[in-house]
């Protein structure tokens, strides 16, 4: 749309992470559209998540003002998932039940969990969102990266793009402990096809 300057990726670490926290909230919610009131808990989670181990942030940015009046277009963050983490944690079980211990350690054992990726709407179908994504995989030492991500018909955005860089399901039509909607768990081996870090 109006994008007369495409946006550089820059890595911050967990302190600039947390710093920026209410842009990156503002993305989130204008990508994802939540009701607000779960909006400080989503912080608080992303507050967690940045203590995680090796966690890994990217913004993507413009340097002048974009016409919301802030400079991301989006951002994406993991780290490495690890037992006694919560999503880490419920995935294991569902990977055991449904596979056996030997197939959630392959996938979970030694795993890259890519816990948020958003482009904000006027900024989405540009590559932001795939340059994000190869970013922050990239040099990753892990086995594997895993996600889950909402499981619709038609595919999400998000799903086409999972697939496209070789990831497959995991699990589909999965509801996390206390409800609420159907996710897939995706994951790959890790390089990613296309992997690369430029944009
Ligand atoms: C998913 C998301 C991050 C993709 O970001 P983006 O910058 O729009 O994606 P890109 O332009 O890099 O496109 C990458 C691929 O995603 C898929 N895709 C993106 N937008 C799509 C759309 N509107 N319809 C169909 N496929 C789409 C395509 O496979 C595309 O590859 P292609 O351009 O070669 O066809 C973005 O749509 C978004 O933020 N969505 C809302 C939040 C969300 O669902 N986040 C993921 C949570 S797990």
């Amino acid at each position: 749309m109006n994008d007369p300057e495409p946006a550089k990726l820059r890595e911050v670490d967990r302190r600039g992470f947390t710093r920026r926290l209410s842009p990156i909230l503002d993305i989130y919610a204008a990508a994802m559209s939540p009701p607000p009131d779960q909006l400080p808990g989503r912080r608080a989670i992303m507050e967690r998540h940045a203590q995680y181990p090796r966690f890994r942030a990217l913004l993507a940015e413009t340097r002048r003002p974009l016409r919301w009046g802030g400079v991301l277009q989006g951002f994406a963050y993991g780290f490495h998932g690890e037992p006694g983490q919560w999503w880490h944690d419920v995935v294991h079980r569902a990977l055991t039940e449904k596979g056996g211990s030997a197939h959630a350690e392959e996938w979970l054992g030694d795993s890259f969990e890519v816990a948020e990726l958003h482009v904000h709407p006027e900024h989405q179908r540009h590559g932001v969102g795939r340059a994000l994504l190869l970013a922050l995989c990239a040099g990753r030492t892990e086995r594997t990266v895993v996600l889950s991500t909402l499981d619709r018909r038609p595919d999400t955005p998000a799903r086409r793009l999972y697939r496209s860089v070789g990831m497959v399901d995991l699990l589909t039509e999965f509801t996390f402990p206390g409800g609420g909607p159907r996710y897939a768990v995706m994951g790959a081996r890790l390089p990613l096809k296309g992997g690369s870090a430029d944009h």
